[in-house]
């Protein structure tokens, strides 16, 4: 069945607030709450071991309580899994691993039904080498029609033995793998910037626009509420596929932020407008300055672009990000969007506690100074309630409103993240993020599904964070998100206005946004709380202080 879209004029005031004029002002995703689930770890309803759809929708009325706008779900297409299902073999259907269409639609039908958006990741930059149309490529010759989809190029050198050009795969390794020729001989080479396994589409060849745009109507019709556009700003590479030139930063790369990119977004906007019920396309794009990233959300463009994690624990820093993002995006007429965390990086808990100098890609047995989870938790939960504070949208990582902290003993022979092969073991990779989740402390896999499997080795610290020893506990992190999330609504304070506040050192991050106050103390020392009462507070307050690592929210 197909679902009703939520909102059709995309005017839907927050509950406690009058209407307000312009539908742009108020539309949804500007201060929208957007939960991330990666399906393979969120829940698993037939047993195997990998979570799937039918576990999402399972578990929807935890995400409804939690108090979330939208979800959006990492790919859960047709797919060999070599990286996360960001290799897609079809992008118009659901893998076996995860269910069916039919499951999709209810997954949707539900979520709509509890007031919950759904927007879905597209990745549009490569396919799974399972693809049939890389499959057509293998066995055609070199400048064939089957060939221009992707981007096979001859070798360099008197053999063609070399690589067309320098390019590096962000897994490790050359971005190019050669093919065998018709004959058996040696023959072509194509381009990965991921996994060998996930070949780049060529974007200036009209049979790969005209079938995104097909992709994209395909769920637009099933009822989706928008799309994550992975890897949004590497769809176009420059004429030639000059080499890279390693004195400059990777942002003036020849595959990275291409003048040509913005035209497929407008084309795809125009598409997204076509439907009813306000749409959203959101730019995974990374690229510097920020002032440059806003280009992706020009109001012909995209409606979001995801913001810098936060990675820095120093009030200094996070002013200037917090200042030149809302000054970047607003000069543009787009909100901010604020994210803590997401499936490629080390949980914040951990990752806020590690010096910055060394913040290796993906931690395990053999790091060094991975800290002690209880002194990593008080950041986690101040970093939390900032993020929540912030004018314009918010992105939660699955796990995160549980307080995780990044696995770190996985074995090397669990592992599975295709960095740690392409690294040799050198890198990690992403897996400790992604371990999947604890929902009841005494039940077999901690309740993630009906038995024992999961994908990956679950630790023990899972039985003490598991959702059900949190749910209505006083202080618990699933708590502090809840009460969070609420008065982020009550109190509008995604609408902002941000304000600094003077007064206070340097190490605490003071601001009013609406009627709210906000203080994050960064340093190590407690500095005393200004006069107002006190709504919500990361840390218990003994007395008139806010201690370090602590950020509370008061009445202004
Ligand atoms: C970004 C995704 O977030 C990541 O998980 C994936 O490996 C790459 N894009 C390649 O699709």
């Amino acid at each position: 069945m197909l679902a009703t879209p939520l909102d059709p004029l995309g005017t839907r005031p927050p509950a406690d607030e009058p209407s307000r004029a312009s539908p742009q002002v108020t539309a949804w995703w500007r201060t929208a709450v957007i939960y991330q689930v990666y399906p393979r770890s969120f829940a698993d309803a037939d047993g195997d071991g990998i979570g799937d759809l039918p576990g999402v929708t399972s578990r929807l009325d935890a995400l409804r309580r939690l108090g979330v706008d939208a979800l959006w779900l990492s790919p859960f297409y047709t797919s060999p899994q070599r990286d996360g299902g960001y290799d897609v073999a079809d992008h118009c259907d659901v893998d076996p691993l995860f269910g069916t269409l039919a499951d999709f639609d209810e997954l949707l039908h539900q979520a709509h039904a509890r007031g919950i958006r759904v927007i879905a990741d597209i990745v549009p930059n490569h396919s799974s080498d399972r693809h049939p149309w890389f499959q057509e490529a293998l066995t055609s010759t070199s400048g064939s029609a089957e060939r221009a989809r992707y981007l096979f190029r001859d070798g360099r050198g008197p053999d063609g033995s070399e690589p067309p050009n320098n390019w590096q795969s962000h897994f490790g390794g050359p971005a190019w793998t050669r093919v065998p020729a018709a004959d058996g001989t040696p023959g072509q080479w194509y381009l990965h910037l991921f996994d060998t396994s996930q070949p780049d589409f060529d974007w200036s060849n009209a049979e790969v626009r005209a079938e995104f745009r097909r992709v994209l109507r395909f769920w637009l019709d099933r009822g989706i509420d928008g799309f994550r556009v992975d890897v949004a700003s590497s769809l176009v590479k420059a004429d030639g596929l000059p080499d890279v030139d390693p004195s400059l930063d990777e942002d003036l790369a020849p595959y990275t932020g291409q003048p040509g990119v913005h035209e497929i977004y407008r084309d795809w906007r125009s598409i997204l407008d076509e439907y009813p019920g306000d749409r959203v396309l959101v730019a995974e794009s990374w690229i510097k300055p920020l002032t440059r990233r806003a280009d992706w959300v020009r109001p012909d463009e995209m409606h979001q672009a995801f913001n810098d994690l936060f990675d820095d624990w120093d009030a200094p820093t996070l002013r200037g990000i917090v200042e030149n993002t809302l000054a970047a995006f607003s000069a543009v007429g787009a909100p901010s969007t604020w994210v803590a965390s997401n499936h490629d990086t080390v949980r914040q808990a951990t990752r806020l506690s590690l010096p910055r100098s060394d913040r290796p890609n993906g931690l395990g047995p053999r790091s060094t100074g991975v800290p002690a989870y209880d002194d990593t938790l008080p950041r986690a939960r101040a970093l939390a309630m900032l993020t929540l504070s912030l004018p314009g949208a918010a992105y939660l990582y699955q796990g995160e409103e549980l307080g995780l902290p990044e696995v770190t003993d996985i074995p090397d022979a669990a592992r599975q993240d295709p960095t740690f092969a392409r690294t040799a073991g050198e890198q990690y990779g992403r897996d400790g993020c992604r371990v999947p989740l604890p929902w009841e402390a005494d039940a077999p896999s901690y309740g993630f599904g009906p038995g024992d499997a999961s994908w990956l080795p679950q630790p023990t610290i899972w039985a003490r964070l598991a959702r059900d020893r949190q749910q209505d506990v006083p202080g618990s992190t699933l708590t502090l998100y809840q009460d969070a999330l609420v008065l982020r609504r009550s109190r509008s304070l995604a609408a902002g206005p941000l304000v600094w506040l003077a007064g206070h050192p340097p190490h605490v991050l003071a601001f009013r946004s609406g009627r709210t106050t906000v203080l994050v103390n960064m340093g190590s020392t407690p500095t005393p709380l200004p006069a107002g009462d006190v709504l919500l507070s990361s840390t218990d307050l003994d007395d008139r202080t806010l201690p370090s690592d602590t950020a509370v929210w008061m009445h202004s």
